[in-house]
C-alpha cells in the first residue's frame, strides 16, 4: 500500500482525557490509503530543538472527508510538542504505515487497554454494523472515556477498572474468559500492555477463535529502515514491529 508524507492540515486539536487528545488532520491521500491497525509518523519541532518523530496509531480516517483522527497520550518532549498544534497549523505527516487488521470476520471482540484502544476505535469503525462487542480496561472510570467514542460503533461495551471505580474490578484478562465461554465471538483484536497480549491470544487459542495483536514497541524510523523495533517472534525469526506489523497473528508472536 503506498504511503505518502504530506504537510497535513491541523483541523481541530481537544482534550478528551486526562493528559490525553484528540487531534483531527486533514491529509486526503494518507486517509484515502489508510486501513485499521495502521500508523502514521509524525515529525515535529521546536526551533533549535531536534526534529522528533512520533510514531500515533491511526484511531480513525474518513476517505471522503480527507481526515485522520489520532489520539494520543501527552508523556514527554515530542507529545508535548504535539498537543501545542492548533487549527491551521501544519505539520510533515507520513502515512499509512505497517500491515493493518484483517477485516475478514463476523462477531468480534475487542480486547484494549489504556491507550490501546486508540486503533481498535478505528477498527470498530470499520467492522460496524457487524455485532462488534469491546472489552477496555484501565486503571480508574476516569480513564475510560473511551465508552462514549466507541458506543456507536460497538453493540456490547464491556469494562474493568483496576480500583472497580467503573465496571468489573479487575483487568481486561479477568473478564476475558467468562466473554470467550459464551461461544459468541470468531475475532478477538487486541491492543495494549505486552502482558495483557499474551494472555489474549493464549484464551482465544484455548477457544479456538482467530487473535490479531497490535504491538506497541517503541519505533524511531517507522519505515523498516533502522530495527530498532524489532522483536522475536514465536518460531525464532525476528519480525519488525513498524514494517511486518504492528499488527500480526498472535501466534507469529508469542508461543501459544
Ligand atoms: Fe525502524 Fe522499525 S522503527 S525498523
Amino acid at each position: 500500500m503506498s504511503k505518502t508524507v504530506s504537510m497535513a492540515l491541523v483541523r481541530d486539536q481537544k482534550t478528551i482525557g486526562p493528559l490525553v487528545k484528540l487531534l483531527t488532520l486533514e491529509a486526503p491521500e494518507i486517509a484515502k490509503n489508510a486501513r485499521p491497525g495502521q500508523f502514521v509518523h509524525l515529525r515535529v519541532n521546536d526551533g533549535p530543538a531536534p526534529l522528533l518523530r512520533r510514531p500515533l496509531s491511526l484511531a480513525g480516517a474518513d476517505a471522503g472527508q480527507g481526515t485522520l483522527t489520532l489520539i494520543y497520550r501527552i508523556v514527554g518532549q515530542g507529545t508535548a510538542l504535539l498537543a501545542r498544534l492548533k487549527t491551521g497549523d501544519r505539520v510533515d505527516c507520513m502515512g499509512p504505515l505497517g500491515a493493518g487488521f484483517d477485516l475478514d470476520c463476523e462477531r468480534p471482540l475487542l480486547v484494549g487497554g489504556g491507550m490501546g484502544l486508540a486503533p481498535l476505535l478505528y477498527l470498530a469503525g470499520a467492522l460496524c454494523p457487524r455485532p462488534v462487542a469491546v472489552l477496555m480496561g484501565g486503571r480508574s472510570q476516569e480513564e475510560l472515556f473511551w465508552q462514549g467514542l466507541f458506543a456507536e460503533a460497538c453493540r456490547h461495551i464491556h469494562i474493568t477498572t483496576d480500583d472497580g471505580s467503573l465496571g468489573r474490578r479487575g483487568v481486561t484478562l479477568d473478564l476475558l474468559p467468562e466473554l470467550l465461554a459464551g461461544g459468541e465471538f470468531d475475532r478477538v483484536a487486541a491492543c495494549g500492555p505486552r502482558l495483557m497480549l499474551e494472555g489474549a491470544g493464549r484464551l482465544a487459542a484455548r477457544h479456538k477463535i482467530a487473535c490479531q495483536v497490535s504491538l506497541e514497541d517503541y519505533m524511531a524510523c517507522g519505515v523498516g529502515a533502522c530495527l530498532s523495533c524489532t522483536c522475536a517472534g514465536a518460531d525464532g525469526r525476528r519480525r519488525k514491529v513498524c514494517a511486518d506489523g504492528p499488527v500480526f497473528w498472535a501466534g507469529e508472536v508469542f508461543a501459544l
